[in-house]
This record gives C-alpha cells, structure tokens and sequence, in this order.
C-alpha cells in the first residue's frame, strides 16, 4: 500500500499534506513516510519468521539517523561500507553484532574500528585484503570473522552503473578462484571463514538473476564442506528493485514472493545434503527497504520556454538527487495540489551549471510558477548522494508518523560550508 496519497487534491504523506510540510519546513525537502517504512522492513522480517535469518539493512540507500534507529528497533542488522557508516550505526542505536561490513577498499583503520565492536563478519573482496585483515585482527589479539564476496558471472539485467556480478565488474572474488581464496583464508591463523556472500546488482525486478547466484553459492558451500571448510552463513546481498512508476516498466517481484522461493531453494537442499540443519541467511536490501519512502518536494522557480523544449526550473537538483544525471533514472513527478489548466511538456530541471542537471524529462504538467512538486520514490539513493556541488546546502528531511513531523536533518547553512576552509598565509 502506497502511503502517498491524494486527499481532496493535496498529496499527503501519511495524513500529513506535503503542502503544508513545504510551507513549514521549505524546499528542497525530503519526506519520509515511517508507516512505509516499518511496513517494507517487515515485509522482510515476515517472510523471515522462524528462521535463523538476519536483515542486514543496506544504509548506504539512506544512513539518516532516524531511519537506523527505527529499523534497529525492529531488530535490523547494518550492511555498511565505511568506518563513517559503522560510527553512524552506532549514533542511531544499531547493535554492531549485527553488523557486516562490505566494500572492495577497506583501511587499516576501519578494520581497527570494526574490529574493536567486534562486528559479525566483513566481506571480503579480495586476497590482498583477506591479508590485511589477518595483520589488523593479530596486531589486536582478535579474530576476524569473514565471508569472501563471490562474483557468481550472473547478469541482473540492469543498468551497467547498478551491475555488480558480472565478470567485468571490480566486486568480488571470481567465481572460478573461490575456492583457492577460501583456502588461503582458512589457512590465515587471526581469520574465522564464516561465510559466502554475493551481491550482483541493485534494482532488480525479477529474482530470477538472484537465485541463479543462490545456485552458484550452493555450489561452492557444497565443495568447501566436502573440503572441511564449513560455512556458517550464507548472504544473498541486496537488489530488490521497486516500482518507480515508469510506464511500460515491469512491476517488481514482491519480497515475499522473493524469499519464498528463496527459502524453498535453501530447504529443499539443506534437506537433500545436511539432513535439514539450517544455515544462517543473510539480507543487503537497501532500495526495497526505503526507496519506495520518501518523496522529495521541490518548488517550480520559473516556466521556461526553449527552442526546442519548455522547461520546469525547480530549487532542487542533480547535487539534490544524483540518480537522473548519475544513470538517466526515471523518477515520477506530481504535483503537490492537483490543477485544473493547461498541460504542457516540460523538462524538469534544477539550477545547477550543467546541462545533466535535469530530474525529469518530457513530462507533461499543469505546472504555475510557485507550486510545489513532489519527485517520488526518492527514498533510497537520494539524500546519501547528494552533494554540495555550487555550494547548494543539502535539502532539509522530515519524517512523517501519523498527522506528526519531525525534522530529522536541519537544511544545510551555506556557511557551514566553507566553514572548514581557510586561506593560506
Ligand atoms: N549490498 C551491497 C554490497 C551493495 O553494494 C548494495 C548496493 C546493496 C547491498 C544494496 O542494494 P539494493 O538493495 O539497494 O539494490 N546508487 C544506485 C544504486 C547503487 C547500489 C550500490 N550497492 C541507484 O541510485 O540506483
């Protein structure tokens, strides 16, 4: 269920009108919807009831405080990927034993940070860091507990930018050398081989690419036993994608559907090898927890007639949400309150100096100069991307509960900015 919706015209997040939220806090603006939220996470931990099963949110979609905390409150785990998103999980009240931590480049200080909150397991990419990670942990009289991240060659058939199992791509161990890196790694005497894990992309409508790579890692977790090397878990990454309301794009698998068939897979041959003992499976998902959560509301500056196109300047912008100039994503655009009047083709486009600063093109919109438009499914991959570029502050969020919002990050000051500058002498 969609918890943006139209009430009397105005959209509303919840019971909340984004036209008064606009007013209230302006814009740019991210909202949030905690109802979406807390629903979408227990789509996950419903289909997971009775196992021993581990949500390990993908922060890296959206790492405001607020969000970890509800979804730690609800029992999340945290996939992060720098010692930043450790500290992050810690400030919003995730439990680090519930914590993995992938990523192809890790320090020699995030593997001291992780390590001293003696997180569940890193992911390891590479046998260059299953080495470093041995020094780390035997210079800290600890163990690191690790899973090597293996590239099963499946194709998520999706966008190049958002595809990360094929052989061209710089994640992960390659299939046909996983073996030999397990080998070394059980041989590494301040590492633990706790487990397998894969991710092979992000916006994924079908879950077919996904349990081709189960079937891979069953594959590999086969012959590692029948070489002694027993694997406690097994992590299946992220991707799940969600309906961005392109029309003509396929609606998404639903996440029940999805680990319904996964789990029927892991039993049926748990059932045929181990006499039915469990393994322990893992989740990334980022998108499919938050992306489908929020909306960013933006204001339209001026209607511009071109050449050859009308445009829609709005205040935010590709430093607001990258996802349009970073991979040519198609976000859905709505008006705030719904008009009756004239519709035109409109690019809609930020202020920012480059002609890839565009949010939308060749929508049609009743659009005034002054109204206020909502960008949908901005939840995920918004805020986290956003950057500071012609020293725009990023956008203020609020999360909505209810008839309640709550400003969950201040608007950034334009001179906080520069406030860590100095000239030289
Ligand atoms: N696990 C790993 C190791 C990942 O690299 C990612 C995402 C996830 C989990 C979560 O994937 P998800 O469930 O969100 O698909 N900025 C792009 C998406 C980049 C995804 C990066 N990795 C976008 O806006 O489409």
């Amino acid at each position: 269920m969609s918890h943006f919706n139209y009430q009397d015209g105005v959209l509303h997040a919840e019971s909340t009108s984004l036209s008064d939220i606009a007013a209230q806090f302006g814009t740019p603006t991210y909202v949030y919807s905690k109802a979406a939220l807390v629903e979408n996470f227990d789509s996950y931990a419903n289909a997971c009831t009775g196992r021993d099963a581990l949500v390990c949110y993908a922060m890296k979609a959206n790492s405001n405080l607020a969000i970890l905390d509800i979804l730690a409150r609800r029992g999340a785990g945290f996939d992060i990927v720098s010692g930043g998103e450790l500290l992050r999980v810690l400030a919003g009240g995730g439990d680090p034993s519930k914590v993995i931590f992938s990523g192809v480049g890790k320090t020699v200080d995030e593997m001291r940070l992780a390590l001293s909150h003696d997180i569940l397991c890193f992911n390891v990419e590479s046998i260059p860091e299953l080495h470093r990670l041995n020094e780390v942990a035997g210079s800290m009289g600890q163990t690191a507990r690790v899973s090597l991240r293996v590239n099963p060659n499946v194709d998520a058939k999706t966008h190049p930018y958002i595809a990360t199992g094929l052989k061209a791509n710089k994640f992960g161990v390659a299939f046909v050398d996983a073996l030999d890196t397990y080998r070394a790694a059980a041989a590494l005497p301040h590492l633990e081989v706790a487990g397998i894990d894969c991710h092979i992309g992000s916006q994924l409508l079908d879950d077919a690419p996904l349990l081709e790579a189960l079937d891979k890692l069953i594959e590999l977790i086969d012959t590692l036993g029948s070489e002694g090397i027993v694997l406690h878990h097994l992590d299946i990454g992220g991707g799940l994608g969600i309906d961005y309301g392109e029309a003509g794009e396929a609606a998404p698998v639903a996440v029940g559907d999805y680990l319904g068939r996964l789990f029927k897979r892991i039993d049926a041959w748990r059932a045929e090898r181990y006499d039915g003992a469990p393994i322990k499976v893992i989740f990334e998902p980022g998108r499919s927890i938050v992306g489908n959560t929020g909306v960013l509301l933006t204001t339209v500056e001026f209607l511009k007639q071109g050449e050859e196109k009308n445009f829609c300047v709005v205040d935010a912008a590709m430093n607001d949400l990258m996802r349009p100039a970073l991979y040519q994503a198609w976000m859905g655009v709505q008006p705030v309150v719904q008009r009756d009047g004239s519709a035109n083709l409109y690019d809609v486009v930020g202020p920012v100096c480059e002609s890839g600063d565009w949010l939308a093109r060749d929508r049609i919109l009743s659009a005034q100069q002054g109204d206020v438009l909502a960008i949908m499914s901005a939840g995920a991959y918004g805020l986290t991307m956003s950057s500071n570029y012609n020293t725009r502050g990023r956008a203020a969020e609020v999360m909505i509960d209810g008839g309640q919002a709550h400003l969950i990050r201040q608007r950034e000051n334009p001179a906080d900015l520069f406030a860590l500058e100095s000239l030289i002498k």
